[in-house]
């Protein structure tokens, strides 16, 4: 068995995208909401059996592989590395052109991970910031746990990573340079980018190191010019935007616990992780992106935001407010006590930060209060203007009901009738609907629209899958001819001559004899057998027969209506032209052709 195969043998498809979605069991399959593109009404397919999925909103399928492929915007060789630990399966590396720039990339980030946790613990300067971590009040074990580590001054990370012949593997200055942590001097010599630094992993959500962020030396904190924190540029695998600080660790209890709580530090994430809010993520000091909400979105739609109450972090908060408004989070804000970050609450009291969570008001009370508390409403000109600014966040809401309730509210605060209010909503929204910012849904693959004849025939092979019983009378009462649409046709010739051989229908000998036809044919063959799983799941034998009846004579109906359609068209043009003889041989072709119609019979099954 190939790696792969032996990958996908031993993984789960269902239980592998449940990590990503929720699936609901539908008989024998499970069906979800497609993530690859919006839609209200599940048509998102997976079968265990066959261990496939196919979404019949947008058309895309395939197997585990592929879906993490999608799933995570990853080429076929990442996508191994990240699921042969789940697996179980340690990848071979040396005879695989899947080894890519990018896997290199990651196993730079890693050593140079282990290098730093090294020189934490070695480095005499190291020690001192040792020391500082554990003044801070972090413990040993969580030190340790999130590989915090110390870059020294001197040169040392290139050497290491360019001398490894134990490990068989060297990596080059260029090479360090793309992991995002070298740079190159004017006389192009490269040398360490983080020089006397505490070092932060930052992880994927796959738990690859993906680049570092860097704290200054508190010894250093005053004169250095830097600023406090330094962090990998963007590199082939890291971009900022697109991922959240422990997010890896905290996902799995984002989803138990259904909410996310959101920091802006490295250092707030951690201290919260010690401290039990194990569902706490940092944005790294910045606005939440919407990429980063998407991420989030996969575990959970409640969000707490738990930024530093001074100015800044105000504005930081409002910005990712208003991207998560738009993506329909429901979300709530942390108002921690004295104006503390939450490490510094946390390590105050840990209580403290806990009633903070309880008593955190939605996003839409914390803004409330907050205009109400900047703007004097006894002033006109002050009251309008923080109306207007409500009324612009409400635009946002994409819940009617709050909606409604916070027009009556305001409306009541600020002394101007509710309907005012609900026309400007209105008019906002209008302005914004065409070619607005919203989230466009992902790219929605146009499924080629089938006419009435062919997804009757895709509905008649489907069956056939779905109810073997039913092939042989089947087989013997429609031909191929009869269906539309040229894959199906194939199929269908496909299936007659294997049936005849085989006289069972083994879906994976089956398959295989497929693909050795037409390649094309294996898809399609999980797309129709997921179809009839998909449509007919509740369905037995008993009530298919006269399913299957109708489809048949009606397939041939239409075929027989298409061939007079044509004949008529001839006969239009033969008649004026005076053809007579032609017209003679038309019309008695077009009452043969109508006696075939009328006297479309089938057999009785029994
Ligand atoms: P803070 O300045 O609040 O840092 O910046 P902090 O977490 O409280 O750090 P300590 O407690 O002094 O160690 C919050 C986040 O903003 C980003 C970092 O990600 C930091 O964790 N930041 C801050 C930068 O990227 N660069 C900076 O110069 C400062
Ligand atoms: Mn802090």
């Amino acid at each position: 068995m190939s790696q792969v195969e032996d990958i996908k043998a031993r993984l789960d498809i269902v239980e592998l995208i449940r990590e990503y979605i929720t699936v609901k069991a539908v008989g024998a399959n499970f069906q979800a909401l497609c993530p690859f593109h919006h839609e209200k009404t599940p048509s998102f397919v997976i079968s265990p059996e066959k261990q496939i999925w196919h979404c019949f909103g947008c058309g895309r399928g395939g197997d585990v592989l592929s879906f993490v492929m999608e799933m995570e915007n990853l080429g076929f060789g990442e996508t191994l590395r990240l699921l042969a630990p789940k697996a179980g399966i340690t990848l071979r590396y040396e005879d695989s052109n899947n080894y890519s720039q990018r896997n290199r990339l990651l196993d730079i980030l890693d050593l140079a991970g282990k290098y730093f946790t090294h020189q934490l613990g070695q480095n005499s300067k190291g020690l001192e910031c040792r020391e500082y971590l554990l003044a801070r009040g972090l413990s040993e074990e969580t030190i340790k746990d999130w590989q915090l580590g110390y870059s020294p001054e001197t040169r040392g990370l290139i050497d290491f990573l360019g001398t490894r012949p134990k490990l068989g593997k060297k990596y080059t200055p260029e090479e360090i340079f793309l992991a995002g942590l070298a740079l190159k001097n004017e006389s192009g010599q490269y040398y360490e980018r983080f020089r006397d630094r505490i070092m932060f992993p930052i992880w994927d959500i796959n738990n690859n190191i993906i680049a570092f962020t860097a704290r200054v030396n508190p010894l250093k904190e005053a004169s250095e010019k830097l600023g406090k924190y330094i962090n990998s540029p963007q590199t082939e695998v890291y971009d900022k935007s697109q991922v959240l600080f422990a997010l890896n660790r905290a996902k799995k209890n984002i989803k138990k616990e259904n909410l996310a709580i959101i920091v802006e530090g490295q250092m707030d994430a951690i201290s919260a992780h010690q401290h039990g809010f194990s569902n706490v993520v940092a944005s790294s000091g910045t606005a939440l992106s919407s990429a980063q909400l998407k991420l989030i979105k996969r575990f959970t739609s409640n969000i707490a935001l738990a930024f530093d109450m001074d100015k800044a972090g105000q504005m930081a908060a409002d910005r990712g407010l208003k991207e998560a408004m738009t993506q329909d989070f429901n979300i709530k804000v942390i108002i921690l006590p004295n104006g503390k970050d939450p490490d510094e609450c946390l390590r105050n009291n840990p209580a403290d930060f806990k009633t903070a969570l309880t008593d955190a008001p939605t996003m839409m009370e914390y803004y409330f209060n907050q205009i109400k508390k900047e703007f004097d409403f006894t002033k006109i000109a002050e009251r309008k203007l923080a109306v207007a600014k409500l009324l612009n966040m409400i635009a946002k809401l994409a819940n009617k009901i709050e909606e409604d309730f916070w027009l009556k509210t305001i409306s009541a605060a600020a002394d101007v009738p509710e309907n005012i209010l609900r026309e400007t909503v209105k008019n906002a929204l209008a302005k914004v609907q065409p070619g607005s910012s919203k989230e466009t849904p992902l790219v929605n693959l146009p499924q080629a629209s089938l006419s009435r004849e062919e997804r009757m025939s895709e509905l008649f092979l489907s069956l056939l899958l779905k109810f073997p019983d039913f092939l042989e009378y089947s087989l013997n009462n429609l031909d191929p001819d009869y269906l539309v649409g040229e894959p199906y046709q194939l199929f269908y010739r496909n299936l007659i001559i294997y049936y005849n051989k085989t006289t069972v229908l083994d879906y994976q000998s089956f398959r295989e004899y497929l693909m050795n036809q037409d390649e094309s044919l294996g898809p399609l063959l999980d797309k129709i057998s997921l179809l009839g799983d998909k449509d007919f799941y509740d369905y037995t034998p008993a009530n298919i027969k006269n399913e299957i009846i109708k489809i048949i004579i009606d397939l041939k109906k239409s075929y027989w209506q298409a061939e007079i359609k044509v004949i008529e068209k001839e006969l239009a043009q033969a008649e004026p032209d005076g053809n007579k003889d032609r017209v003679g041989v038309l019309m008695s072709d077009l009452k043969i052709l109508n006696d075939k119609l009328r006297q479309i019979q089938i057999a009785n099954y029994d």
